[in-house]
């Protein structure tokens, strides 16, 4: 069905961080993207320096402020540190999303405007979400330099040495919301963007004894763009939503899922390059061969030497992973997918999952509602 904002998919994802130089070092060397662009002082922007990092369809930007009076960035960065401020959809006519998604209620950060230079023009607009985040309209069929005006090639190609992860675009970018505002936002996407509701976990469906949430999923109806919205839900101790909520300082975007097409390989890649996982228990591998409607084409044992989760929905399966959170709070995160006739988001992983979050919720002390003597002072 063809989408009514004309939305192509997923075009880039900014950050605010403390530092872009190190941040973007981290992506280069981690995930083994490259160092496409580079805007700052040198090329005329004063208050900010954003570096520009790409792999086949993965297109994200790390920005940080140069200067006190930055406080757009500052402001972010203080209260949540380093986080998602922004993420964008390719669309055929910026004026025609923007105005669809406003006449249905949609709150207006930045209306429709061009950025030019000599090498052409780039549209843009951008709407609400959450507390702090905004989902940007984007349109650069009349530019042909890099991603944006303003932004120019490196000064200086710095050579990374990072293991090829086959890393390829983003499947979906999840958002955590407080209590009572899953169904808001849920309602906010499928109005103003003309999204549909494709999963609603219940209570009893995701969490374990201790610590439970609430998800929809909404996406665009030809499923390019998927948006899950998690929202914590009582359980006997701390919901790993609520424990976002409190660190992150307000609702945003919780984890982004790229796609690959061999994990084992991609997982690999990422732990030789040193990115931190979740660990599962060898018991799930026991659980998962014993399953009688396990036809994977992966060897187990592969999955389990990585560390790799699998979900087996009717005839199709999906396998993923998930990071520890990649900044110094307990915030945002990575998952890594590959999806193989499955739709979903591995619900049949989420007691194994959330058992592993839960034991570093503890570490954190985190976990118990009251604060916790667990860990005596390092
Ligand atoms: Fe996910």
């Amino acid at each position: 069905m063809p989408d009514v904002m004309g939305i192509r998919g997923y075009d880039f994802v900014e950050f605010y961080v403390g530092s872009a130089k190190m941040t973007a070092y981290w992506f280069a060397k981690a995930l083994n993207l490259e160092i496409t662009g580079y805007l700052g002082p040198e090329t005329g922007v004063r208050d900010r320096v954003s570096y520009y990092l790409t792999k086949n369809n993965l297109r994200f930007v790390v920005t940080s402020p140069a200067r006190p009076d930055c406080y757009e960035v500052y402001g972010f960065t203080n209260r949540h540190g380093d986080g998602v401020k922004r993420w964008a959809v390719e669309v055929d006519s910026v004026d025609d999303a923007f105005r669809y998604a406003t006449q249905n209620g949609a709150v207006m950060v930045a209306k429709p405007h061009r950025l030019e230079d000599h090498h052409g023009y780039v549209e843009q607009a951008a709407i609400r979400l959450y507390d702090d985040t905004e989902l940007v309209y984007i349109n650069r069929d009349n530019f042909n330099h890099i991603f944006k005006p303003g932004y120019c090639e490196p000064r200086q190609k710095i050579a990374i040495a990072a293991q090829d992860t086959g890393l390829i675009g983003v499947d979906h970018i999840v958002g955590n919301v407080r209590e009572n505002e899953m169904n808001l936002w849920a309602d906010y996407f499928n109005k103003t963007m003309g999204f549909e509701t494709f999963v609603d976990f219940k209570p009893g469906d995701i969490g374990t004894k201790y610590s439970a949430l609430l998800s929809k999923v909404v996406r665009t109806k030809d499923s390019k763009i998927k948006n899950p919205i998690n929202e914590p839900f009582e359980g006997l101790k701390k919901s790993q939503i609520e424990e976002y909520i409190e660190q992150y300082h307000g609702s945003g975007v919780q984890h982004i899922a790229i796609n690959t097409d061999d994990i084992v390989k991609s997982i690999a890649a990422l732990r030789a390059n040193g990115i931190e996982f979740l660990q599962i228990p060898d018991t799930y591998y026991d659980m998962l061969a014993k399953r009688e409607d396990l036809n994977i084409t992966e060897d187990i044992n592969d999955l389990k030497k990585h560390g790799i989760l699998c979900d087996i929905e009717g005839s199709g399966y999906l396998l993923q992973l998930f990071t520890k959170p990649i900044g110094d709070r307990p915030t945002f995160f990575f998952e890594f997918i590959q999806r193989k006739g499955a739709e979903g988001f591995g619900k049949g992983n989420f007691q194994s999952l959330f058992e592993s979050i839960e034991l570093d919720q503890k570490l954190r002390g985190n976990l118990d509602r009251e604060p916790s003597e667990l860990m005596p002072p390092c």
